[in-house]
């Protein structure tokens, strides 16, 4: 029986990968001062249908529970996010930056970069008006993407203004009920061309291509580009207002990460969306926030030939048996090296050496010990190089003047 379409069976090499990738979104996270934070995988239905939009509603796994209780799988974690901050906003210093990495799903049309459950690793920050927010925080994204080797010639963090948009919409008289729509046709005119992006927009196009073709000013987008500029990444950040956002919760500044060829489907999308609190029927927040998902971001690093620290799946030393009755020794060995926090494994049983070294080699051992009388014999297993120690302690002493 196979895994179901679009959801990952994570063979150890593959985890040892995403867990490569998922270490490093800790490590730049927590750089930058933000906070681990989680919530539950599955949530009431109800979190989803108001806030989130009608794609993301319509790509809900959702089900009765036994308790007659409407639920689904989160497809993302900022409806999570914003209810748990709304619990608690007081007990908590602003701004607040707090980072996470869920597993999501969504029932999506499969396709290159789309699965129906992802790792994605979320940002945001909480309690902050101003653009200095923005800045903090497409930096936070941009080394998000330099830490695996992304340089500015690989990527492009397309940056736009909803509230370009939105006063563009109140100039022409167009209803608040008729907006989620307009920038569902925008989100979407690359992918389905200008015509029938036209259609869609009626009267407004030619204002709208226009704008999409040759940009607009914006004093909010200047602000944040000086911001990032001072932090030595104006080179990263494109404007584009064909940049929207598929969800309907944004309400600022918002942007998406691309490969530059254009490749690859987005890396990441993110924004402000400062109406998502009240609109939970929270006193309004001010907040914004990112999510990278893995499974782009890991077809790019695979391409490139990225490999995580293969730390998560090799031992240091390997302990080999070559005679009948060395299992006590062998558990001997295994337990002091291990005590002293040496990565260590050993055959079960005397077997044939060549098994044994072929074990040892797949376990990506540095090097393979044995017993030789009353001595401990060291191998580099690279090198071949033998060494005579004295007992299991000397050679703790010795791996771990040698690891690293
Ligand atoms: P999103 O644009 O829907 O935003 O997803 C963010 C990223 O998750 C995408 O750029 C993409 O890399 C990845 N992703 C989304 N759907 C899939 C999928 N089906 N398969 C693989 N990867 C996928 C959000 O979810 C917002 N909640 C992000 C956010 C956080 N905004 C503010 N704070």
């Amino acid at each position: 029986m196979q895994s179901l379409p679009g959801f990952r069976d994570f063979y150890p090499e593959e985890c040892a990968f995403r867990d490569g990738i998922i270490a490093k979104w800790c490590e730049v996270a927590r750089r930058y001062g933000f906070v681990r934070y989680d919530a539950p995988p599955l949530e009431p239905l109800e979190l989803y249908t108001q806030k989130s939009g009608d794609e993301i509603v319509g790509q809900l796994y959702h089900f009765v529970d036994k308790g007659g209780r409407d639920v689904a799988l989160r497809p993302e974690m900022t409806p999570s996010l914003t209810r748990m901050v709304g619990g608690r906003y007081r007990d908590y210093r602003k701004p607040m930056k707090w980072f996470s990495v869920p597993q999501v799903f969504r029932y999506e049309r499969m396709q290159r970069g789309r699965l129906r459950e992802h790792f994605q690793w979320n940002c945001d920050i909480i309690g902050e008006e101003s653009l200095r927010g923005e800045v903090e925080l497409l930096a936070l994204l941009i080394d998000g993407l330099r830490v695996f080797g992304l340089g500015d010639e690989d990527v492009v963090v397309r940056l736009s203004d909803r509230i370009f948009w939105t006063d563009f919409l109140k100039e022409r008289g167009v209803g608040e009920d008729r907006w989620y729509e307009f920038f569902q046709a925008i989100d979407k005119s690359e992918r389905e061309g200008e015509e029938k992006t036209r259609k869609q927009l009626g009267v407004l196009a030619d204002d709208v291509i226009k704008v999409l073709n040759e940009g607009a000013e914006s004093a909010r987008l200047d602000e944040v580009e000086a911001g990032l500029a001072r932090r030595g990444m104006a080179q990263y950040v494109k404007r584009d207002f064909r940049i929207v956002r598929g969800l309907a919760y944004y309400t600022g500044v918002v942007f998406e990460v691309f490969d530059r060829k254009g490749e690859y489907r987005a890396i990441a999308g993110g924004g402000r969306y400062d109406d998502l609190f009240a609109k939970q029927g929270n006193e309004a927040v001010p907040v914004l926030g990112f999510g990278m998902g893995d499974v782009v971001l890991g077809e790019i690093l695979k391409d490139r030939g990225w490999k995580p620290n293969d730390a998560d799946i090799t031992v240091d030393v390997f302990v080999f048996m070559v005679n009948e009755g060395e299992e006590r020794w062998g558990d001997h060995a295994v337990r002091i090296l291990r005590d002293a926090g040496i990565k260590t494994d050993l055959v079960f049983k005397p077997t044939k050496m060549a098994k044994q070294y072929e074990l040892a080699e797949e376990r990506g051992a540095r090097w393979g010990l044995c017993l030789k009388g009353d001595k401990v014999e060291v191998k580099d297993l690279k090198s071949r190089e033998v060494k005579q120690m004295a007992d299991v302690e000397a050679v703790v002493a010795w791996v771990k003047s040698n690891l690293g």
